[in-house]
């Protein structure tokens, strides 16, 4: 858990205040991607994604022992997952875009953990039938993203537990409840599933090691609110035998009011992938802009992109051009663009968007049991 004031709060379970993510690198003990970094890693991907080109990807924990790796011949499985508590916003897509760029790059496995029984376990309202279900909703979206079948392990912890159980149990020998309280803000109140939840979230990191008999490299690309875990898995992986797990820390995609991220607590601010394309439309035309109160304003002094978040927006997904960004950056604070205009653009943008994505979706529902991983340990 941080808290680098009163007002930034940075946990898996709630994201609040101005998120200062120099601060979070200091405080998470991570370290910033650098240009040297960046160029290692345009040696394998060619160009550079756009997520990392804009620092959306901005932090990492040995992500350079990662390539040393698979330039010693050693390849690296991918880890990442969703806690199944609603219907998918176009922020979690922001990890997942990056997860299926790296295993078309790296032709890595990947291992998708839907945290079905910690959403059951946080929620006293769930019942299990309602956390399954969504699981399988989810994963519709998972598949859209467009990941290879052959190398994508989708993992439902309640369904598939036969694979976790075994690991979960070793990991969770080593951690104590003084360090999951230190860690996750546990207290005397919290319900036992949720203090051993973590040890199932590990997990996924040494599924591909155990299965195999080898010890296998793992890269957990996701926000940075998921850290937590990583800091207590890479404790124990050594106790365990195993690689540390490495990562890749995103920033959070903002909700389209003021300030915050994205969070389906706030549905009105936040664009699902369900959503019908002229609902997304109007959150968008409601969204909150750096404009000025009045059009005269505007013109004479400009907007502010850097607090914008249509421009946000743009710049995390929907602006894939460099130049045109820029380009949107300038006539902006020059006054020569305005809201509206900026507005009318990215709507169109996001329409086209949910409406190819709900395709994708559809067909999805032919194929899913083909992504679930086979439970047979
Ligand atoms: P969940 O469902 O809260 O989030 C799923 C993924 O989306 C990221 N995320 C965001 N990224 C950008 N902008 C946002 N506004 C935003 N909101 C959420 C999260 O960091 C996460 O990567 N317990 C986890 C599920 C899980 C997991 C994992 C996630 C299990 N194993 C391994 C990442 C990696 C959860 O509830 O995620």
């Amino acid at each position: 858990m941080s808290e680098k004031n009163e007002d930034m709060i940075v946990t898996p379970w709630k994201v609040s205040g101005e998120v200062d993510y120099d601060r979070l690198i200091e405080q998470f003990g991570t370290q910033p991607i650098t240009e040297n970094l960046l160029e290692r890693i345009r040696k394998h991907t060619g160009e550079i994604h756009l997520q990392l080109r804009r620092r959306i990807f901005f932090s990492h924990r040995d992500l350079d022992w990662i390539l040393d790796m698979y330039e010693a011949g050693k390849k690296f499985v991918l880890y990442t997952g969703r806690g199944p508590s609603g219907p998918v916003h176009i922020g979690h897509l922001v990890p997942w875009f990056f997860t299926k760029h790296l295993q078309d790059k790296f032709d890595a496995k990947l291992y998708f953990q839907m945290t079905d029984d910690e959403k059951f376990l946080m929620h006293p309202e769930f019942t299990l039938g309602k956390v399954i279900d969504l699981t399988y909703d989810n994963a519709l979206d998972v598949i859209a993203v467009g990941f290879d079948p052959e190398k994508t392990f989708i993992i439902s912890d309640v369904n598939h537990i036969k694979t976790l159980y075994k690991l979960a149990i070793r990991v969770a020998k080593h951690v104590t409840f003084s360090t999951v309280r230190a860690v996750f803000g546990f207290e005397e109140s919290s319900n036992i599933g949720m203090i051993f939840f973590p040890a199932i979230q590990a997990v996924p990191c040494f599924i591909e090691s155990m299965l195999t008999g080898e010890n296998v490299p793992c890269l957990i690309p996701a926000a940075i609110d998921q850290d937590p875990y990583w800091r207590m898995t890479r404790d124990v992986a050594p106790k365990l035998g195993y690689y540390k797990p490495a990562q890749i820390h995103c920033k959070f995609m903002p909700g389209l009011g003021r300030g915050g991220k994205m969070s389906a607590s706030m549905p009105e601010t936040c664009i699902f992938t369900t959503d019908p394309p002229e609902v997304a439309e109007r959150k968008v035309w409601n969204a909150f802009t750096g404009g000025k109160p009045t059009l005269k304003e505007q013109r004479l002094e400009g907007g502010d992109p850097s607090i914008c978040t249509v421009f946000q927006y743009f710049s995390f997904f929907f602006e894939e051009d460099d130049k045109a960004l820029k380009e949107l950056e300038v006539r902006c604070r020059s006054g020569d663009i305005i809201c509206g205009e900026c507005k009318e653009k990215l709507a169109e943008r996001v329409k086209r968007f949910l409406s190819e994505h709900q395709k994708r979706r559809e067909k999805a529902k032919d194929v899913i049991n083909d992504f679930f991983i086979d439970d047979k340990v």
